[in-house]
């Protein structure tokens, strides 16, 4: 089967140097075997949290377990209950979940209108967004969240998870997109899409990664991540920063994918991310054109409530720069077959 899902969007997860460094570096053990504060650090986490660290433009980062670790490290190493945190409606369960774990209070804005962030007490001490929001691919309006956090005085925190790797000319993200400079802002990220690995980061002013650093429960008290998957994500650090020109094919494979889908009838939205929704109907419509491409040899999951909102089913299709031209146009002509009758 042949698989339109995977977040792996430069297909870097199977780079013979990403590959290559990983079996390196697991022939000095697989495990960290602590927490990183308790003897897990290896230099291999310290040069790749500098290298994230470059790569973002920032002063500092520190790794974790996973993206959904990062945000909650980051939510609950920075704030304390009372404290009142700005987020999009569709921000990532991580952030929802960082923010009960913090037991901050949450105010929730509509879909990409910070503007309309309800009345409070308290302003908000965080301003946080997903910067490619991860079940529509639309990209977050950074400019307006930059504009309304500052007149808060709020810091911007932005979740780069399906954006690293892809939005931007060289793949830095949402604020690469925009043309603005890191300054304070905060980058939570994740090294299993696009970086093709596992793991999550938060990247920032020195003085708010170090807080988190000492603070953060998903980091003092969670062992280090495996010394290969660092070494792993460093080389596929590396790959992205020498051939930009990844980014750049995976865009080529998205627009050639949307370009056919649109010619099927669909309407796909044209975003700067790898993530085209199909948008079907019903629950039953989406299950039964999964199903039919699955038969033909094609995994493209039907996302349904709780995942989408009610009523929003869609089909979420994924092109990487992996991906064969065959194998995009074999998907188009599966799904022109498959969905022509569906009820
Ligand atoms: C926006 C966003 N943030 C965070 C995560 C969590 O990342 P990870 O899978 O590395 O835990 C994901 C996806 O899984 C995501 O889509």
């Amino acid at each position: 089967v042949i698989t339109f899902s995977s977040n792996d969007y430069l297909g870097l997860s199977g780079h013979p140097e990403v590959v290559e460094a990983c079996r390196r570096e697991a022939l000095g053990g697989v495990g960290s075997g602590a927490a990183r504060a308790l003897g897990g650090t290896r230099s291999v986490h310290l040069e790749l949290e500098a290298a994230i660290a470059r790569f973002e433009g920032t002063e500092s980062a520190l790794v974790v377990g996973s993206g959904y670790a990062a945000n909650v490290a980051l939510l609950s190493g920075l704030l304390a209950r009372g404290d009142v945190v700005a987020s999009d409606e569709l921000n990532h369960a991580s952030i929802i979940d960082g923010c009960r774990i913090a037991g901050v209070t949450t105010l929730v804005h509509p879909h990409a209108r910070p503007a309309e962030l309800p009345p409070a007490e308290g302003s908000p001490r965080v301003w946080i967004t997903d910067g490619v929001f991860s079940m529509d691919g639309d990209v977050a309006r950074l400019p307006d969240v930059v504009a309304e956090a500052e007149a808060h005085g709020a810091l911007v925190v932005v979740d780069e998870a399906h954006a690293t790797g892809v939005v931007g000319e060289t793949g830095r993200g949402t604020g690469e997109l925009f043309g603005l400079a890191p300054g304070d802002r905060v980058t939570v990220g994740t090294l299993s899409k696009a970086l093709g690995c596992s793991g999550g980061f938060v990247a920032g002013p020195a003085a708010i990664v170090e807080e988190i650093r000492s603070r953060a429960r998903t980091y003092v008290f969670s062992t280090a991540l495996p010394p290969p998957i660092a070494a792993a994500a460093l080389a596929a650090l590396r790959v992205l920063d020498a051939e930009p020109n990844r980014v750049e094919a995976l865009r080529t494979q998205v627009a050639h994918l949307r370009t056919r889908v649109a010619e099927l009838g669909y309407a796909v939205a044209d975003t700067p991310s790898a993530i085209t929704p199909l948008h079907v109907g019903d629950v039953e419509r989406a299950r039964r054109l999964s199903d039919r491409l699955h038969q033909r040899g094609f995994v493209v999951p039907a996302l349904s409530y709780p995942i989408v909102p009610l009523g929003q089913d869609r089909l979420r299709v994924v092109v990487t720069a992996a991906h064969g031209y065959a194998e995009i146009e074999g998907l188009v002509e599966a799904l022109g077959e498959s969905g022509h009758d569906l009820p």
